[in-house]
């Protein structure tokens, strides 16, 4: 089996050009420009690049974007105080924080301190509330991406036997919720795997749709799936880097080998990466939208 490549970069590209019509016309009816914080602390180099990409795409679809890089050595007390001069900042719609944060801070006291109004990463605990009860809120990024991904390539999840490995908030757990739910790209049978599941493969092997977010090089290979398998792979994995910095990047599962087995299956890079982002926007958007209508109403 040939398997289709579900490219996230080109969906993307489909869904940002939709935002920035609608920023648009948000600026042209109700004189309102999205405005997104990223706040980053400390100089990990694959969140430096994460960010660089957020500012730049917001950039491109006209929402306005500030960036903040901190000092490792900022305190919780001075972060959390930055957050509250954003959550107070009316030009600002969205905060987010980049994570990991170093050590020494509590990111759950950072995460509950942003304003849930412009909590366009949807981590605050009100936010992760209301996505369990399949209440209207900001969803998490990556796994509202992975959702898009699967039902604007025509993957039906209704029913579906999928597998998620990696349990992390930002990934596994909320899209392991997000698909058991009834909803579009929702309905499935899902199990939940992780560091201590028994016999990974017995899980992997009968996975309809296989989402592999657990941060470990080509861990995923052709003798670990079915045929036929629909695979999203969430990892992001330098290898191979070098003094001057120069890594290839390589995701979860070992492409070459899985896709000749699978129905479909994402790259690394351009595959979930893109469809972060822009969800990212999307939820920025709606923020701005929604702050609009508190100001009229
Ligand atoms: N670190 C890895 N992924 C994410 C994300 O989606 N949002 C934030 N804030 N930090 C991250």
């Amino acid at each position: 089996m040939s398997a289709t490549v579900i490219r996230g970069s080109e969906i993307a590209q489909t869904i940002r050009a939709e935002i920035a019509e609608e920023v648009k016309k948000l600026q042209q009816e109700q004189q309102i420009t999205p405005g997104l914080v990223t706040i980053l602390v400390g100089e990990d180099p694959a969140s430096q690049s994460y960010v660089a990409a957020k500012n730049k795409t917001a950039g491109q679809l006209g929402i306005h974007s500030k960036q903040l890089t901190l000092p490792a050595e900022t305190s919780e007390a001075d972060l959390l105080e930055i957050v509250a001069r954003y959550n107070q900042d009316e030009t600002i719609h969205g905060i987010l924080v980049q994570l990991p944060l170093p050590r020494h801070i509590d990111e759950g006291k950072v995460l509950f301190a942003i304003d849930p109004a412009k909590d366009v990463d949807g981590f605050h605990p009100v936010n992760v509330g209301k996505m369990v009860l399949g209440e209207q809120c900001f969803l998490p990024c990556t796994p509202h991406g992975i959702l898009e991904l699967l039902s604007r390539s025509g993957v039906e999840t209704s029913g579906a036997e999928v597998v998620i490995i990696g349990r992390s908030n930002i990934v596994g757990k909320p899209v392991a919720n997000l698909m058991l739910q009834k909803r579009d790209s929702g309905n499935a049978t899902v199990t939940l795997c992780h560091t201590r599941t028994r016999d990974l493969q017995f899980h992997t092997r009968r996975a309809d749709i296989l989402i592999v977010a657990a941060g470990v090089a080509q861990m995923i290979g052709a003798e670990d799936v079915k045929e036929g398998v629909v695979v999203i792979d969430v990892g992001v994995n330098r290898v191979g880097e070098t003094a001057s910095g120069k890594a290839k990047l390589v995701g979860d599962v070992d492409f070459e080998a899985v896709a000749a087995k699978a129905a479909a299956i994402t790259p690394v890079p351009g595959g979930v990466g893109p469809m972060t982002i822009t969800m990212l926007m999307k939820n920025t958007l709606q923020a701005a939208r929604q702050a609009g209508e508190l100001q009229t109403s």
